[in-house]
C-alpha cells in the first residue's frame, strides 16, 4: 500500500513557518520517489496559506478537526466544508489531544469523519489506548471499540492512526511487536484499501523500523514534523 508520511503541528506554526515548509522542499527536491504520500496538517490559520503556496509542490495540506455540521452557530468551530473550501485534502478527527480536551466521544469522531466525507475530505481516526489500559491489559478492548464506534458506516474513503496515548510526545514508543500486533488487529477490522498509520514518538531514529513493520501504511508525526530536517528524514524513511 501507498505510504502516508503526515505530520501534525498541533497548536504550532505562525505566516513565517512558510519557511520551513521552503525548507522542506529545499531538503526533499529530487531525492524523495513519488511513491509515496505526504501530507501537513498546520493549524486551521495557515491551511490557506499553505495551499497557495505550496499546490504544486507534491504534498497535500489537511485540517486537525472539523465540526460536524456544515455552517452555523458555533462560534470558533470550523466545518469540513471550510477547510476543504481552504484548499484542505484531509483532516485529522478524534486525536487523543481532543478526546481529552474537549471530551470528544467516539459518536462526536464518528460525526465528524461522515462530515470530512461528506465534504470530499478524507478523515484520518485516531484510536489509541492510555498507558493505565495497556497496563491493563485492555489495549486492544479500548481501541476495538474505538473503531467500532469512530468508523463512518458508509463506503467513503478514510485512513486509521494508531497513537497509543503514553507514547504522544513522551519519546516512548511500543516495541516492533506490539506495533505489528494492534497493527494486525486493526487491519482486521477495517475494510481492504485502508491505511492504518502509526504515531507516537516517531523521529529519524526510530522512523525506518517502525514504517517496515507488517500493516504499518506511514506515521502521523507530532513533535518532528515541526522541524523540516527531522521531517524530511521521517519522509524519506518510508518504503
Ligand atoms: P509526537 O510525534 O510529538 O509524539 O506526537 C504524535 C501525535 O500526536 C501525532 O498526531
Amino acid at each position: 500500500m501507498r505510504p502516508l508520511i503526515a505530520g501534525n503541528w498541533k497548536m504550532n506554526g505562525l505566516s513565517s513557518s512558510v519557511r520551513e515548509i521552503e525548507k522542506l522542499i529545499g531538503l526533499l527536491s529530487g531525492s524523495v520517489p513519488d511513491d509515496r504520500d505526504i501530507l501537513i496538517c498546520p493549524p486551521a490559520t495557515l491551511i490557506g496559506l499553505f495551499a497557495t503556496e505550496f499546490s504544486d509542490e507534491g504534498f497535500a495540506i489537511g485540517g486537525q478537526d472539523c465540526h460536524a455540521k456544515a455552517s452555523g452557530p458555533h462560534t470558533g468551530d470550523i466545518s469540513a466544508e471550510m477547510l476543504a473550501d481552504a484548499g484542505a485534502a484531509f483532516v485529522i478527527v478524534g486525536h487523543s489531544e481532543r478526546r481529552a480536551d474537549h471530551g470528544e466521544t467516539d459518536e462526536a469522531v464518528r460525526a465528524k469523519a461522515e462530515a470530512a466525507q461528506r465534504a470530499g475530505l478524507v478523515p484520518i481516526i485516531c484510536v489509541g489506548e492510555t498507558e493505565a489500559q495497556r497496563k491493563a491489559g485492555k489495549e486492544k478492548e479500548i481501541v476495538g471499540a474505538q473503531l467500532a464506534g469512530s468508523i463512518p458506516s458508509g463506503e467513503g474513503d478514510y485512513v486509521i492512526a494508531y497513537e497509543p496515548v503514553w507514547a504522544i510526545g513522551t519519546g516512548l514508543t511500543p516495541t516492533t511487536r506490539d506495533i505489528a500486533e494492534m497493527h494486525a488487529f486493526i487491519r482486521a477490522k477495517v475494510r481492504d484499501g485502508v491505511r492504518v498509520l502509526y504515531g507516537g514518538s516517531v523521529k529519524p531514529s526510530n522512523a525506518e523500523e517502525i514504517l517496515s513493520i507488517v500493516n504499518v501504511h506511514g506515521a502521523l508525526v507530532g513533535g518532528a514534523s515541526l522541524k523540516a530536517e527531522d521531517f524530511a528524514a521521517i519522509i524519506r524513511a518510508a518504503k
